[in-house]
């Protein structure tokens, strides 16, 4: 017993019935497009500022930290490295996970590698987190001002990190610095989370320079390059000249795995800042970073960038972060009249195709290298992969 359709209106029902596929079929390309395009306003945005020692992530990371809809963590993983201490391809996951919680203001992950007595103090660098010196975490400094470290180190603790899981709670933006990566694989279960809306900002600075930076304190990184070289007690010029190749192939790695072949959910997420682009053109360059996190520029931060970047960088060197804009150009420089030729050598091979992917020059000569008048840096963009197709090319890292 099937019912029988006159000829006319079996042709009007698939009719019908095609016209629904394709008003369905557009409504989910729109979806999608749209969802991709421009995420919902309202969303939290999760950042991750991804950079390695002595690159001025510390600036770039109190230029988020200051932003009044920011709640901003430095260098979490710390603990993870210092409690487990093994090497970094094994604590890896470890740190990925961790990173993921607190993306998410979950600040439980913390008991494993914290004292029972869990105060905010014992967060790693916790006083430069803005967030953690305003309500509701502390009532010393008002959520649109600016901190003071030493005025929040004396007021701000206290028991428990219930208070900076609501303070984290309560911001649009939550902010994480990490110098301990090396990799953007292990991020993908983040990238791929619904929940998230997670952008990587990528601070890498001229090895040459950052070696300089690392020398003066060669000491304080001893623990640090023996997990990034997974043996040994990462004392030593080798172990030095070691850990800087693989910072440099980390810079590598991570850049071609955002623009070379991004997954789908990568594209449009990652972007490359260079340390001497933020140095020349501080403003421009942190105007372009809010965007692409979704953040606003405001009057306040204008000026108070313009202020700790042209300081006179003496009484308050702590507080102007050492980019102050005499600094920044001597800084960048310094390398070049104080680290002796045969080093600068060595740091050129050992990252040699981080330079060139990223556009440090190298000096060939002793001459050269004095020479100041000489530019070491190539435009920043187009960059140029001689061996690319030039249609991947002209994506450029501005997503
Ligand atoms: C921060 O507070 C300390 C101690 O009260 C003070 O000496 C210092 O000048 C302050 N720094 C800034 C940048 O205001
Ligand atoms: C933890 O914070 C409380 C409250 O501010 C303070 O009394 C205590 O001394 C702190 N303990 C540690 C170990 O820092």
């Amino acid at each position: 017993m099937r019912p029988r359709l006159a000829p006319p209106a079996l042709v009007t029902l698939v009719l019908l019935q095609l016209i629904t596929m394709v008003v369905m079929f557009g409504w989910y390309r729109h979806q999608s497009l749209t969802s991709t395009a421009s995420p919902p306003a309202q969303r939290k945005v999760h950042v991750l500022l991804l950079s390695s020692w002595r690159s001025g992530s510390s600036f770039l990371g109190q230029v988020f930290s200051q932003h009044p809809s920011v709640f901003y963590l430095m260098e979490p993983a710390w603990h993870v490295w210092m409690t487990l201490g093994r090497g970094a391809r094994s604590l890896r996951m470890g740190v990925r996970d961790l990173l993921h919680q607190v993306l998410q203001c979950d600040l439980s992950v913390m008991d494993s590698y914290m004292p029972p007595e869990r105060n905010v103090s014992r967060l790693f660098m916790w006083s430069h987190s803005r967030a953690l010196c305003s309500p509701p975490a502390c009532t010393l400094t008002p959520r649109n001002a600016f901190s003071n470290q030493t005025e929040c180190q004396k007021h701000c603790d206290s028991r428990g990190l219930a208070k900076a899981e609501e303070a984290c709670r309560s911001y649009s933006h939550v902010v994480l610095k990490e110098v301990r990566l090396f990799e953007l694989e292990s991020l993908y279960p983040l990238l791929r989370d619904q929940s998230l809306d997670l952008r990587i900002v990528h601070l890498v600075r001229d090895p040459r320079a950052v070696w300089r930076s690392r020398d003066q304190s060669a000491s304080s990184f001893y623990r640090d390059n023996a997990v990034v070289l997974e043996q040994g007690d990462g004392k030593g010029l080798e172990a030095q000249y070691r850990v800087m190749q693989e910072v440099c192939r980390s810079h590598v790695r991570m850049h071609e795995t955002a623009l070379l072949k991004p997954p789908d959910f990568l594209r449009g997420r990652y972007k490359m800042v260079r340390y001497e682009d933020l140095a020349r053109d501080t403003l421009a360059q942190v105007e372009a970073i809010y965007r692409f996190t979704g953040l606003e520029m405001t009057q306040q931060l204008q000026d108070w960038i313009f202020r700790i970047t042209h300081g006179k960088g003496k009484g308050t060197r702590k507080e102007s972060f050492q980019i102050t804009s005499r600094n920044a150009e001597d800084v960048s420089r310094a390398w070049r009249t104080t680290v002796p030729y045969e080093k600068v050598r060595r740091i050129q091979e050992v990252c040699k195709g981080a330079m060139s992917l990223l556009g440090y020059r190298t000096v060939d000569s002793e001459k050269e290298q004095r020479q100041l008048d000489l530019d070491v840096l190539s435009p920043r963009e187009p960059y140029k992969f001689s061996w690319l197709p030039s249609k991947t090319t002209k994506r450029s890292s501005n997503g």
